[in-house]
Order: C-alpha cells, then structure tokens, then sequence
C-alpha cells in the first residue's frame, strides 16, 4: 500500500511538472524578438528559443556554414551588437582575442532569447534560395559523382568561380531534420541556368550519403548561394592550383571560365589521387592543354610509385607535394589556389612558402 502511495505522489510530481514545463514551453515558444540588421536596414520578428543561425535562415537570410549549425567550421561569423548571451565553448575555441572584443560571434551559437542588433556583410543579404533539377549524375570514380542541375526558380545564377553552393539534404532515412552542406560551383559562370557539383562520399556522412544512396535524376533539389571570396585575383601573375579529389570543382569551373573570356595567366595545375581508380577528367583536361597554351596540367598518383609499376600511367608519381617539391620554381612572384583538404592544403602550403610563395598570394578553401 505505501509502495503504490509512494509511485502515485511520485507521478503527481512527475506530472505537475510536466504541466510546468509545458507551460514554459508554449510561453518561450510565444515569446518572440526583434532582430536589427545592419542599423535597421533589415528588422525581423523571430521567435525566442533558437539559434541566431538557424532564425536567420528561417527568414532567407543565408550565413555561410560548412558544418551545418554544429559550431565546428567558424564560417557563421557575424556582430552581434546587442542582446547575445554567453561565449560557448566552441565560439572561445574559434574566434580569436581581437574578435571577440569587436562583439563577433558564431552565430549558430548564439540563442535569441529577446530583441538582438546585429551586423552581417550586405553581400550575405542578397544570397538567394534556389529550385533545380537534376539532368544527370554521373560516377567519375568509385567514390566521386559529378551531378548537374538545371535552374527552375529562379532560372538563373550569377556568380564567380570559386564561389559554393549550400546544397539542402532533406530529412531521410535516420536523418530527422534537413541539413545544409558547402559544394563548390563546378560549372562556368557562362551557363548561368545549370549548377554542377563535384561530390565526394563521406562514409557515414548525411550529406553525400543522400547524393550517393537517394538523390536520383529527375528529383528536385534545393540550395543556396553563391558563397565564398575564393576567386581568381585581379593580377596577372602565374598561378599554381592544387587539389585532390573533388577539389577539382572550382578549378573545372575556372579553366572554362578563362578559356571562355580569354584570360591567359600561366597556371600549372597539381592534381592528386592515390590510384589510377581515383583519377578522372584526364581526357578533358589533355584537350584543354592542348588548346590552351599557358596551362599545364600536372596529375600525379601517391599510391603507384614504383617505377616499375607495370600501368600505362603517364603522370607524375608520388605525393602531390612531391610533385610540387620538384616542378615548382622558386619565384616571389607566382599566386597559389589550393581546394580538398585541410591536411593536403596545409602540407602543400608548406612546399609553396619554402619556395617564395607569399602567405598574402596562397589562397585556399579546405574542405571540411
Ligand atoms: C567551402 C567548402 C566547399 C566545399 N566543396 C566541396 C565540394 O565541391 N565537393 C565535396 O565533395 N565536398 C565539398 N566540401 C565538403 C562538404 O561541405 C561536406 O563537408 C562533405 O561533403 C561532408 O558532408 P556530409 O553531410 O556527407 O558529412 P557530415 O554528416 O557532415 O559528416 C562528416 C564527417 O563527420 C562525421 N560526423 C558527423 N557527425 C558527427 C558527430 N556528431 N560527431 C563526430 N563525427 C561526426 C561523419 O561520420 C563524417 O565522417 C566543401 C566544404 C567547404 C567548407
Ligand atoms: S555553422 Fe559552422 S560554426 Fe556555425
């Protein structure tokens, strides 16, 4: 008897509370605030309880993200002038001294809890949502797709190569929400009613994942954009590119994009893959070498060696900064484009530096 007395007072409890929290529930999900951007060039109502990031992306308002809201690429940087809570954890781990004191924040770290003043690049106000179609996917090796989509609404896109996309993944199989990821425009600016992306799977990632196992021809696709201050410098200097894998989008972009306007900057092009299975686009860019006289083109396989490895491959052999150690010439003068990832564009920074290259000529974005 006491046993069930003790159970029912304990559910009482359990339920008293439950009411509470609802209570505070509806109260903090009817609770809105008022968000200032940009000395009132924007004012918008959102309600208290979630992110800056995700309130802002409620409203068409697009800050760059490669993590998806996590607080782990840095890239949801913006002022927040008035009404942010606390530092977290990861906004102390990646903004810098001097930034926190100019009331930067990340802003999928930062809760609306009430009215906020904040300040974001007038560029990001003008980023659009996008519709499109898928027309084609194709494999370009075991684990590389090349997908192309064509504009629905709006039809057209304007941007620089160089720039990403953030591609929506929407909620699937154990996936609840739908996600945003950072996809390099791979096409050239000339054909502003297509999008082609480069995407490479990620075991166990949601994104590609998605691409890999769901997203089919003929099936819509939403996203964002155009992102990024990765582009071509107004100078006339040499150039070295460097990738690996689908880091190759930006730069596919940026060779049509010169040949198409008769840009002619010398440009040597490293290219990594491990094995001669991981290599694509090898005939494309043979023809491009062949009609454009100041690019050459330099792929090289890290996986195959030896010298008497019996394929027909007639690249360079060894790791990308091998290569580089050996074909780079020393030369203040020479600018360097690197995209893939963090450990590649960091190693081959390294080779670049050691050979003149200037930190303020090294331009990268890594993937990650
Ligand atoms: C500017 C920019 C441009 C880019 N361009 C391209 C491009 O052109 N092509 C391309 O292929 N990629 C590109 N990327 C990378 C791309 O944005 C994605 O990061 C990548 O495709 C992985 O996305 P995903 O959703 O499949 O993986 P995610 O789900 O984000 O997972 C990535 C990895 O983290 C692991 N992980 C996920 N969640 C957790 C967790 N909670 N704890 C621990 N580990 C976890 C996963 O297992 C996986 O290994 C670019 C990135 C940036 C920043
Ligand atoms: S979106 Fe990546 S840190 Fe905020």
């Amino acid at each position: 008897m006491m046993e069930i007395l003790v159970i029912t007072g304990f559910l009482a409890v359990a339920m008293i509370a439950i009411f509470a929290a609802d209570g505070n529930v509806s109260a903090a999900a009817s609770h809105t605030g008022w968000i200032d951007i940009n000395a009132d060039r924007q004012r918008l109502e959102v309600p208290c309880g979630e992110s800056l990031f995700a309130a802002l992306h409620e409203n068409g308002i697009f800050l760059p993200s490669a993590c998806g809201g996590r607080g782990l690429c840095g890239y949801c940087r913006c002022e927040v002038l008035e009404g942010a809570g606390p530092l977290t954890e990861a906004e102390t781990k990646r903004l810098s001294e001097d930034e926190i004191a100019a009331n930067v924040r990340l802003a999928c770290q930062v809760m609306v809890t009430g009215d906020m003043k904040i300040r974001i690049p007038s560029e990001l106000l003008s980023v659009g949502t996008f519709r499109g179609l898928v027309e084609r996917i194709d494999d370009l090796t075991h684990d590389i797709k090349y997908l192309r989509f064509r504009l629905i609404a709006p039809e057209r896109i304007e941007f620089v190569p160089g720039q990403y996309v953030q591609l929506e993944a929407p909620a699937y199989g154990n996936n609840p929400d739908p996600v945003f990821r950072a996809y390099s425009i791979a096409s050239a600016p000339g054909d502003n009613r297509h999008v082609e992306l480069i995407v490479r799977l990620v075991p166990g990632g949601i994104c590609t994942t998605w691409v890999f196992e769901h997203l089919r021809e003929g099936d819509e696709v939403k996203f964002a954009g155009p992102f990024g201050e990765f582009r071509l410098s107004d100078s006339d200097r040499p150039m070295y590119w460097v990738a690996g894998g689908s880091g190759m989008a930006p730069f596919w972009s940026l060779v049509r994009h010169m040949k198409d306007n008769g840009i002619e900057r010398p440009t040597m092009y490293f290219f990594g893959a491990v094995s001669r299975r991981d290599m694509f686009f090898e005939r494309k860019m043979a023809e491009l070498e062949k009609l454009l006289p100041w690019f050459t083109y330099v792929p090289a396989l890290s996986g195959e060696t030896s010298p008497d490895w019996p394929g027909d491959w007639p690249g360079e052999r060894g790791l990308i900064t091998e290569v580089m150690e050996r074909r780079v010439g020393d030369g203040p003068e020479a600018e360097a484009y690197l995209c893939g990832s963090p450990g590649m564009i960091d190693a081959a920074c390294k080779v670049l530096r050691a050979k003149g290259v200037t930190d303020e000529r090294i331009y990268y974005d890594k993937f990650a």
